[in-house]
């Protein structure tokens, strides 16, 4: 179905082109219980996640309209074919179940007459065991040295969840095993990290939902040289270990069989922070740990699946990004953490939103008639203020900010920590209500809108609920636009092209189809290149 062609978006098209809603300077006046009408409140094991969409420039008109587009894009009937397995990726035929990855032991989704959550905790047992190990030290290095360190080899989903997930815990506990990323296939990146670790007592984990992804398996070949050069070629094998589907793919790869961690081919690689790509984190922090993370993720999913819509973080959430992008016009969305642990969730969402909800057909194959995801970026506050905010707050675009704060101090630095909160508080005020001045230079429109997010403590379940709130706001999104979020067809191209003019370049020759700019830059590169 065109959603765009339904009741409720023709009316919200039209209040929005004749801006019938009123400021937020207005609003907070005419709607007095505004605040806790569009904040939801929840629990996660023993702390609370407060969203705060109250700073949105939503109406109860708009909202109410909202609530009526969900109804009839049929997002609830999805969310629930979703959780129950029905295929949803339906240009590759499969179900996207990245919530049984977080099921509890002994439930039930059933995909092809296999109970998968049984299949997932066999794999997590697994992990458990290995974390253990080698947390205990009955796990060692082929010389018998205890395991210090492990390299993380991935990249996308194979590597931002992770990356994300180590720094963010690393603030609530040191990790008892260092843990280092591997992503870019740029060998400046591998270096520096092995050139910092010693290979007798580091294991690698080459995570890679495919195994075929080229800059993931570049890495990886470098990686096990610098074990075999240092250890000699029979020990890679003992430190090395494989996360993918496709176990076949290793065999050929120096990686034992029995080192190898299952994934499924219905885990999207973006939403595969819940599946064994987070080995490199039970091993650093513990899998109670993970299972925690686990935990605050499966209570962020019980949420969406059966809080009403007025209640539902997730639902009004993704229909508010909706409004923005598509009726508003807003082309980007910021996303400002006022947390140095959770810098790396602009780039973590980055990849979720964009990969999932950048496309111009619906899963009909139908051309969208509307505008689909923004474009995600961000920083940390404060830095951000220092940065980019100026044009946030003057700049002729207006910018939604979803805004993520903490509020139990991670350090002895009180002060300075209600410091940080304060300004997280003072921007999205500033962004709301500006202020009046005779210059006009000096003037601050308001009226911008934000989000705001706070956890009482940052801990491995808030920090899931965190990530598990936004896997299911883009997936509301990509619901509303008659989208599927779970293929990425759009990076298939760049891939055979990089293949081919990587062939190319070997051979000195730029192909005979090749267009006028790519010889001029082959021909350039060879003529300067270290090999020239
Ligand atoms: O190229 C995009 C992508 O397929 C992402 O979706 C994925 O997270 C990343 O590459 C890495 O893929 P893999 O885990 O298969 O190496």
């Amino acid at each position: 179905m065109d959603i765009t062609a339904c009741e409720q978006w023709t009316s919200l098209e039209s209040r929005a082109s004749r801006k019938t809603v009123a400021s937020l300077k207005e609003l907070f006046v005419s709607e007095p219980g505004r605040t806790s009408a569009m904040s939801v409140e929840m629990e996660i094991d023993g702390q609370s996640m407060l969203i705060d969409a109250s700073k949105q420039n939503v109406d109860k008109e708009v909202f109410c309209e909202l609530a009526g587009l969900a109804a009839t894009a049929r997002v609830a009937e999805a969310r629930d074919a979703m959780l129950s397995g029905a295929i949803v990726n339906t240009s590759e035929v499969q179900p996207a179940l990245h919530t049984a990855l977080r099921a509890p032991r002994g439930s039930k989704v059933v995909v092809n007459g296999v109970n998968v959550v049984d299949e997932v905790w066999a794999v997590r047992d697994e992990v458990t065991g290995f974390a253990h190990d080698v947390r205990e030290g009955r796990y060692r290095g082929a010389t018998g040295r205890i395991i210090t360190d492990v390299v993380n080899i991935g990249i996308g989903g194979s590597d931002l969840g992770p990356a994300l997930v180590y720094l963010a815990l690393s603030t609530t506990g040191a990790p008892q095993v260092r843990v280092s990323f591997v992503s870019n296939v740029d060998p400046t990146n591998v270096t520096r990290v092995l050139g910092g670790l010693d290979p007798a007592t580091t294991i690698v984990v080459v995570c890679s939902k495919s195994f075929s992804t080229a800059e993931t398996l570049a890495n990886a070949r470098i990686a096990q040289r610098w074990l075999a050069d240092a250890l000699g070629g029979d020990a890679v094998a003992h430190h090395t270990v494989a996360v993918t589907v496709d176990a076949s793919k290793v065999a050929s790869s120096g990686i034992a069989a029995a080192r190898v961690l299952k994934m499924w081919s219905w885990v999207g690689g973006r939403y595969s922070v819940s599946s064994a790509v987070n080995v490199c984190n039970a091993i650093a922090f513990g899998a109670d740990s993970i299972d925690q993370f686990l935990g605050g993720m499966r209570a962020m999913d019980e949420h969406f699946a059966h809080e009403p819509f007025e209640r539902n973080a997730p639902m009004i959430l993704g229909v508010i990004g909706v409004w923005n992008r598509s009726l508003l016009g807003r082309g980007s969305h910021a996303i400002v953490p006022y947390a140095d642990s959770l810098g790396l969730l602009p780039s973590y969402l980055q990849q979720l939103e964009m990969e999932s909800n950048g496309k111009v057909v619906t899963r009909d194959g139908e051309v969208l008639s509307t505008e689909s995801s923004p474009v995600i970026w961000g920083g940390v506050g404060t830095n951000a203020q220092h940065a980019f905010m100026q044009l946030l707050h003057q700049g002729t675009s207006v910018v939604p900010v979803t805004f993520i704060g903490v509020a139990r101090a991670a350090t002895a630095h009180h002060g300075e920590h209600a410091a940080l909160v304060a300004n997280m508080i003072a921007q999205s005020a500033a962004l709301a209500f500006g202020s009046t001045h005779d210059d006009p230079a000096r003037a601050m429109p308001g009226n911008r809108p934000s989000t705001t997010i706070v956890l009482s403590a940052l801990t491995p379940g808030t920090l899931g609920a965190l990530i598990a709130l936004f896997e299911h706001v883009v997936f509301v999104q990509g619901c509303v636009w008659g989208i599927n979020s779970f293929d990425q067809w759009g990076v298939e191209l760049g891939k055979k092209l990089a293949h081919e003019v990587a062939t190319e370049l070997a051979s000195g020759e730029p192909g005979a189809s090749r267009d006028a700019s790519s010889v001029q830059l082959q021909k350039w590169y060879l003529r300067h290149s270290s090999r020239a």
